[in-house]
Order: C-alpha cells, then sequence, then structure tokens
C-alpha cells in the first residue's frame, strides 16, 4: 500500500515538473521558413517554449518508432494526410479530445478520433499553358486520361506523397478499376518520364515541354508572389484550374500535426495544436505559405490566394487517403507511372 502510494506521489511529481517546465518538443517535416511566426508566435502567447528538430517526414517518424516510450518529441508536424496516416498507422499518436479543436476544424481534416489534426489546406490543381490551352478543355482530373493530351502532361513521380495522396482520392471516388484506367492513360499522356518536384512541373510547362501540370497550387502561388523577374515570368505563362473529381469538388490535402504517444507535455503539446488552429496561425500558414486556413471564415489577407478565387473541394474525408495508399502504389507500378 505504501509502496503504492509512493509511487503515485513520485508519478505526481514527475508530472509537476514536466509542466513547470514550459517547453514542447516538436518534431517538424514542415520546410517551410515561414513557419517562424507560427512558432513565436506560440511561445508569445503562452509562454511556453519550443524546440523543434526538422527533417523528411520518413527520417522523422523512424526516429520516434527508434526513440520508442523514452521519445522527447510531443508533437509531429507533416505535410500530407497520408503522412500522418502512416504514423498514425505504426501507432505513434495519441488521441486527443479538443472542444476547441473540435469546434474550429471541420470534421473532414482531422481524423476521427483524434489522432491528429489537419491546420492548413493546400490544392492539386492543373496549370496550364495559357497560349496552348483553354481552361474549359480541363474541367476534371478525369480529362487528363483523354488522348487528347498526348504527350502534354507533366507530373512528378509516383512515390511522392502528393501523387499517392491524389490516387487515393480517385480509389475512394472511382473505384480501384476505374483510377487504374486514370493511371494508365495519364501515364500514356505524359510529355516525359517523371522528373523533379511541383515547381519544375510548373517551369516545364512556361518553358513548352508540356502544356499542362499537376501541382500543389502554392508552388504556383509562391511563383506568382516571388520577386523574381524569372518566377515571376514563369507564373505569367500559367492558368490555373480547379479540377473537379468525380463531380465532388477538387482534391484536397492538409498540413497537420498529432499528439505522439509518450509525449512528456502532452497539455503544452494540444495548447500548441489548439494555437494552431487560432485565428493568428490560421492566418499565418496563408500569408507565409500561401496555403488556405481550415478554419471557416479565418482572414486570408494573401493577394495571391484572393485572386485564384473561391473554389469548391471534395469533402471526402483525408483519413481515407492514407488508408488507399498501398492500393496507391501497388496501381501506379502496375501502370509503370515511376
Ligand atoms: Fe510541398
Amino acid at each position: 500500500m505504501k509502496k503504492i502510494a509512493l509511487l503515485l506521489a513520485l508519478a505526481g511529481c514527475a508530472t509537476a515538473l514536466s509542466a513547470q517546465e514550459k517547453v514542447v518538443n516538436i518534431y517538424s517535416s514542415r520546410h517551410y521558413q515561414t513557419d517562424e511566426a507560427l512558432y513565436s508566435g506560440f511561445t508569445k502567447q503562452t509562454g511556453i517554449k519550443i524546440n523543434r528538430i526538422e527533417a523528411g517526414e520518413d527520417a522523422l517518424i523512424e526516429r520516434v518508432r527508434n526513440e520508442g516510450a523514452r521519445s522527447p518529441a510531443d508533437v509531429l508536424i507533416t505535410v500530407d494526410a497520408g503522412r500522418l496516416g502512416r504514423a498514425e498507422q505504426l501507432g505513434l499518436f495519441q488521441p486527443v479530445r479538443s472542444a476547441m479543436l473540435e469546434s474550429r476544424i471541420p470534421a473532414s481534416f482531422r481524423e476521427p478520433s483524434g489522432q491528429w489534426f489537419g491546420f492548413s489546406m493546400r490544392a492539386r490543381i492543373l496549370a496550364y499553358n495559357k497560349d496552348k490551352v483553354k481552361p474549359t478543355e480541363l474541367r476534371s482530373y478525369e480529362d487528363l486520361a483523354d488522348s487528347r493530351w498526348k504527350d502534354r502532361i507533366c507530373v512528378r513521380s509516383s512515390t511522392n506523397i502528393y501523387n499517392l495522396s491524389l490516387m487515393g482520392a480517385l480509389i475512394d471516388r472511382l473505384g480501384e478499376a476505374k483510377a487504374e484506367q486514370w493511371a494508365r492513360a495519364v501515364r500514356a499522356n505524359m510529355a516525359r518520364d517523371p522528373k523533379g518536384g511541383d515547381t519544375d512541373q510548373l517551369k516545364a510547362v512556361a518553358a513548352g515541354e508540356c502544356d499542362v501540370a499537376i501541382s500543389n497550387h502554392y508552388y504556383y502561388a509562391r511563383l506568382a508572389r516571388s520577386e523574381k523577374p524569372d518566377d515571376k515570368a514563369v507564373a505569367g505563362k500559367l492558368g490555373v484550374v480547379f479540377p473537379s473529381l468525380a463531380g465532388k469538388g477538387t482534391h484536397v490535402n492538409i498540413s497537420g500535426a498529432g499528439v505522439l504517444k509518450h509525449a512528456p507535455h502532452r497539455e503544452a503539446a494540444i495548447k500548441f495544436l489548439e494555437y494552431l488552429a487560432s485565428d493568428e496561425a490560421q492566418r499565418y500558414f496563408a500569408d507565409g505559405n500561401n496555403e488556405w486556413p481550415v478554419v471557416p471564415g479565418a482572414r486570408v489577407t494573401n493577394p495571391v490566394l484572393s485572386a485564384l478565387g473561391e473554389f469548391q473541394y471534395d469533402p471526402i474525408n483525408v483519413a481515407v487517403l492514407g488508408r488507399n495508399q498501398p492500393v496507391a502504389q501497388r496501381i501506379f507500378d502496375r501502370v509503370g507511372w515511376k
């Protein structure tokens, strides 16, 4: 009896100590300099210091796994729901209930049991060469399968998480067989073998190497907002379409975060997630990295986002994208989309 009481007292001490520490340890794979405002904003508001380790997603996930119960990490931030889904399937997160997060973040942008939450939204758009393509020719992702796009499409590798998530959405909306037909047709329509990142596809369209590219919207926005004349010239040649998927709207993804299973500073971690859903942080996502806030009604003052205008997005729960990933990769492999 006594022993139990002592242990409990010790456990109480440890909790009190870590709470007093006023610190939160974040592993982040977001690679955007503009995120500094997010971190300093949080510390300013709460007095909680942030220790941050940045690395690639796979490396961070591996690190958390290896550290196990001794991991100092409280929060894992990644881009793309597919990646959060991987961490979730490995059992790295713990569920969080927060009235604030649940009321502010629409249900389709968070994992239903609270394992992770989306904080900013990115759309997988089509960018076309304005000299060669009319926007009315491209209303849907499905349109890209038409033989009229033969040798005209640029898109990055299928191992890329953005493409895996897009395929995850196609599988959900069209079924596996039709999704595979689509991938096979798009593969046949490519102007070149996949190489480079999304920005490279946009540059290839502007350079005339292909006529349409699949890209996340913020890579376009970054070029359009750039001070560099070369970047501006690339953006100036491009038109943007928000394609529909199965008539449901544009495929969107999130950048998000979850509290890790062995988080030593659980409360501070939840406070950090709640901060990311605050008006202030939501504005930073939009103004800094050109992503849309997930919180409805959050004000955006980013001129490029305003110019892109409103669009309808596919309201599928983004957790589905991660779950469909193994099937998505098998489809890409079968059709030879490297
Ligand atoms: Fe990205």
